[in-house]
């Protein structure tokens, strides 16, 4: 590993722990969402999560979780391009978490998260997760792409939602 607080690594990408100066790089993914994505996860009018809440909430992760976004950082510079990782969901079993991820703009369309994404389901099974879910919307063929490739298979579960559009529910058995 390249960096003590390194939990996976693919060719391109080290996926590590957050650390306070990454709140940057996550409040520029806040502002870049689409808009179509929920208010709850968009920068609000007043511009809240601020930086300083971001570096908090970095403070307050716990250093050793198996349920864990983490930074994917670039091997050739250094610069926080996005980020992979496990949250908790409401829709499976306690030790079944959900994936998720999310990279700037400019990285688009390179694999990158197909890369990141395929280190997690590495990182899943070696902490001896069973099962991982994906919840997506239904416009959002990039992400779509992305769980097909790594191995996810959509589910018949599916959230109504006319305003944001429909939740798809993915699962991928470990
Ligand atoms: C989803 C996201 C992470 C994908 O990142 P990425 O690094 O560009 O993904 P990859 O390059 O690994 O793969 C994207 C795939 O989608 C395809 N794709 C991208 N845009 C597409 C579009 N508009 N229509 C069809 N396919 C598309 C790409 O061609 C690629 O598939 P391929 O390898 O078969 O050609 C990125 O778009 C993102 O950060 N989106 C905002 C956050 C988000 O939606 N997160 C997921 C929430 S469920």
């Amino acid at each position: 590993m390249t960096d003590d607080d390194a939990v996976a690594e693919t060719e391109r990408l080290v996926l590590r722990r957050w650390r306070v100066a990454d709140a940057a790089v996550q409040r520029t993914l806040w502002a870049e969402r689409d808009p179509r994505t929920p208010a709850h996860r968009r920068l609000s009018s007043d511009g809240h999560p601020t930086l300083e809440e971001l570096e908090d909430r970095i403070r307050h992760e716990s250093p050793g979780a198996t349920v864990a976004l983490l930074a994917a950082v670039r091997r050739t510079d250094g610069a926080v391009v996005g980020y992979a990782g496990l949250i908790r969901n409401d829709h499976g079993e306690p030790d079944e978490p959900e994936i998720a991820y999310e990279f700037l703009r400019a990285e688009w369309g390179r694999g990158l998260a197909t890369e990141a994404c395929g280190a997690v389901v590495d990182w899943a099974r070696r902490t001896r997760h069973r099962r991982l879910w994906a919840t997506v919307r239904e416009w959002n063929t990039a992400s779509r792409r992305v769980l097909d490739k790594v191995g996810f298979a959509e589910t018949t579960r599916v959230d109504r939602d006319a305003a944001h559009g429909d939740t798809l529910y993915y699962r991928l058995d470990l």
